[in-house]
């Protein structure tokens, strides 16, 4: 028999477009995702559909046409195990900040609730699907747990990791270039792992769904992760190296990127990578290689890490040194603070640090992202701790018009890609800057020779 009741655990950027997606290309499945958090499950439910908590293209379409027919979101977890057939845990799978493993390994608090409350609640054989991204061979205590707290019921764990990129959830979600589900060997398993396959074929080809031992499925999200941002600190190395010798990295990015064995996505020189999970996820593979001793593995892959908290500095240094080793009282505007463009998502974005030295400077920052509030600019910076959250408030000017954030200021850091940058009236910004006004453009998006023209001093990453 098909599944016909899902449920999943954690609304957030994964759990939310996820179900939101399954629900809409399988409507004969209820999909109901829950949360602990009453503030994300109300704005889910938002009659508004433009309030939902996540910003992703095409999102607000999906949810629009699913929600209330088959896709429900709620705070009640218990109800919504006890009825499922198969459950996705989505929890947050942070970097732990506590006891051993602090700064590294991955905390999977938040997993081990999800499955005791699992066991205590079901009174059916259930499928659980680790949706999180976890340590390999995390399913062997999930499994452990539920067998040993729950009430003698069936359980079959699958790994099948999301790959989906933040600004372009929907479409990877519609069109992903596979989908990965590890499972038992045993028959059981098989089963389960054929339950899943169901699924996603309702919308994706057998062809992309691969099928694998669970320590292979956990293991190769990490991997993709790590080789996905090791790419971004390869070419931020290069990135360095271009700007002592008079190379230009955009050129070499797409000298190399022509050859077909590398390829040329993921070699966008930048400030440095953000996001919730490369960091906390090469982290956590170095502490896993640690713990088995795997040293030289270890070095290897915490360089990634190295490299791009060098990039980050990198950047914020060169603006003190260039506008002569000084920006005491000067006002300098971010263009973006989200990670990357087509998120409201900040977690770990470069912007974040760069602000935080700049700040420590006595620099005053003046932010515009088109969907990042204030309050969440000053939370960010709240979290790292580096000073009494009133110096924050009295640090960061925010503004709803990047004309204005503009205004007076002596330079200008571009630390997002939002493409409606690239359009704005820079002769209009320029007037109304401090002189000399700089640019430096963390993103390489702003057309340079243009922004000479004009009168600005410009510096792009890498050349
Ligand atoms: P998130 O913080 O946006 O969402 C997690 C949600 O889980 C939160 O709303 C939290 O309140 C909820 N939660 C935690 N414990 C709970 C519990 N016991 N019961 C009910 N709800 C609970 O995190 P996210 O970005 O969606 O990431 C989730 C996982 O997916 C992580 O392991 C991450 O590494 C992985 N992942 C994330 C992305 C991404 O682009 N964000 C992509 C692929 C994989
Ligand atoms: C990344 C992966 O791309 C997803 O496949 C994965 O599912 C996800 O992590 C996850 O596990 O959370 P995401 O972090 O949402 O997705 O976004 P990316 O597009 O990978 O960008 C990450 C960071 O790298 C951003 O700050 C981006 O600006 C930066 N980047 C990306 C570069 O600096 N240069 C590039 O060439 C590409």
């Amino acid at each position: 028999m098909g599944i016909t009741k899902i449920c999943c655990i954690g609304a957030g950027y994964v759990g939310g477009p996820t179900m939101a997606v399954i629900a809409q290309k399988c409507p004969q499945i209820q999909v109901t995702v829950v949360d602990l958090n009453e503030e994300r499950i109300a704005a889910w439910n938002d009659e508004d559909v433009n309030k939902i908590p996540i910003y992703e293209p095409g999102l607000s379409d999906i949810v629009k046409e699913a929600r209330g027919r088959n896709l429900f979101f709620s705070t009640d977890v218990e109800k919504a195990i006890d009825e499922a057939q198969m459950i996705f845990i989505s929890v947050n799978t942070p970097t732990k900040t506590y006891g051993k493993g602090k700064g590294m390994a991955a905390d999977l608090k938040f997993i081990e609730l999800c499955a005791r409350q699992i066991a205590k609640v079901a009174k059916e054989n259930k499928i659980v699907v680790e949706k999180s991204t976890l340590p390999v061979r995390t399913a062997e205590a999930i499994k452990s747990i539920l067998d040993n707290t729950g009430n003698g019921v069936k359980f079959q764990i699958l790994s099948n990791p999301e790959f989906l990129a933040e600004g372009t959830a929907v479409q990877d979600l519609l069109n992903p270039d596979r989908i990965l589900i590890g499972g038992d060997t045993t028959e059981e398993g098989q089963k389960a792992i054929q339950a899943l396959v169901d699924v996603y074929a309702n919308w994706v080809s057998e062809d992309k769904i691969l099928t694998t031992n669970v320590w292979s499925s956990e293991l190769s999200k990490l991997t993709a992760n790590a080789f996905l941002a090791q790419r971004i600190s390869s070419i931020n190395a290069m990135s360095e190296l271009c700007e002592k010798t008079g190379a230009d990295v955009n050129e070499v990015a797409r000298a190399i990127g022509m050859d077909s064995r590398i390829g040329p996505k993921f070699l966008k020189a930048s400030v440095g990578f953000g996001g919730s999970c490369f960091q906390k996820d090469i982290l956590n593979l170095v502490y896993i290689a640690k713990s088995y001793g795997l040293n030289e593995v270890a070095d290897y892959w915490e360089q990634v890490i190295i490299m791009n908290d060098h990039q980050k500095r990198r950047f914020s240094n060169n603006i003190v040194k260039t506008l002569y080793n000084t920006v005491s009282d000067k006002k300098i505007t971010f263009l973006g603070w989200a990670f990357k463009k087509d998120t409201n998502d900040t977690r770990e974005s470069a912007a974040i640090y760069v602000a935080d030295d700049l700040i420590s400077e006595n620099a005053k920052i003046a932010v515009y992202d088109p969907k990042v509030s204030r309050k969440k600019v000053l939370a960010d910076l709240d979290y790292l701790e580096s000073r009494a959250a009133d110096e924050n408030v009295n640090s960061v000017l925010s503004f709803e018009n990047p004309y204005e954030a503009c205004a007076g200021a002596h330079a200008i850091a571009v630390l997002t890609e939002w493409d409606e940058f690239v359009a704005y009236d820079w002769q209009k910004i320029y007037d109304s800057m401090q002189k000399p006004a700089f640019v430096f453009d963390g993103r390489n998006i702003l057309n340079g020779s243009d922004l000479e023209k004009i009168g600005f001093v410009y510096q792009a990453i890498g050349s």
